[in-house]
């Protein structure tokens, strides 16, 4: 998506319709996370904010729901063969290339997981889902982003670490699978001078780099 002015991905809120997609982009991403998140239950958490990254454009094609409506007369006769249900066509399904959670806690945005489709990194997309995180936590007036990422993650860290995330200690033992060790990073004020500085530059690096991506956060 080199030198284009327009980025062919969007963020936008994720749907109950998006689950089974970003489950997919889960079990990927965490092959070793058990049990695997409940996005049914996230989406009701008031806690949590959930974006997704769409390829704009990108459509699963999906088969017609048929639809038994009316009293128990009409499915009578559906079930006899006499009349006919209705079908009504589904919509087509976007297609999700990523995604991030992030948990307001008191005033700190916890960033719970961002994950992108395997075939779909080293595109800018984690990096637009994390400044679409951070965007978000702004608006929601939070005070700072924090995460915790495995000591061998080098890749999110580069991430974090260019987005103004630094290292504040170290969580023991954090994960089960390996008991690997978690560092905690976190940003500046969000509402410091030299963050929104920083923020400003990155965002303007990333259009130049990729195009001006659509961010939708309500
Ligand atoms: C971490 C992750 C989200 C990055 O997504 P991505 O779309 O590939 O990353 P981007 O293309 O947006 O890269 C953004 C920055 O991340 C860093 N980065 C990403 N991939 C990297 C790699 N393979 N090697 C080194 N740095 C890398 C770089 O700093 C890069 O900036 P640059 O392009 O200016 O060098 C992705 O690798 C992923 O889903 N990993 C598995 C899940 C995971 O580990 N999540 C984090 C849990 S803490």
């Amino acid at each position: 998506m080199k030198g284009q002015a327009i980025s062919p991905y969007r963020l936008r809120r994720m749907e109950p319709e998006d689950i089974d997609q970003v489950g997919l982009i889960e079990r990927e991403a965490f092959p070793t996370l058990w049990p695997h998140t409940s996005y049914r239950r996230e989406l009701k958490n008031q806690l949590a904010m959930y974006l997704v990254c769409v390829q704009t454009g990108e459509y699963e094609p999906q088969p017609p729901k048929v639809v038994v409506s009316g009293g128990l007369v009409q499915r009578l006769l559906v079930w006899l063969g006499l009349s006919k249900p209705t079908v009504t066509p589904s919509a087509p399904r976007e297609r999700i290339t990523g995604f991030i959670g992030i948990w307001k806690l008191a005033d700190e945005a916890h960033v719970v997981a961002v994950a992108v489709q395997e075939s779909e990194r080293r595109k800018g997309l984690g990096e637009l889902l994390l400044l679409g995180g951070i965007e978000m936590a702004i608006e929601a007036r939070m005070h700072a982003v924090t995460l915790e990422a495995r000591v061998s993650n080098w890749t999110a860290q580069a991430l974090y670490d260019k987005y103004g995330f630094r290292h504040m200690g170290v969580r023991k033992a954090y994960y089960s699978d390996n008991r690997e060790d978690a560092t905690i990073m976190t940003t500046s004020a969000l509402t410091s001078e030299e963050y929104r500085a920083l923020l400003d530059r990155l965002r303007e690096q990333f259009e130049e780099r990729y195009g001006e991506a659509e961010r939708v956060y309500s």
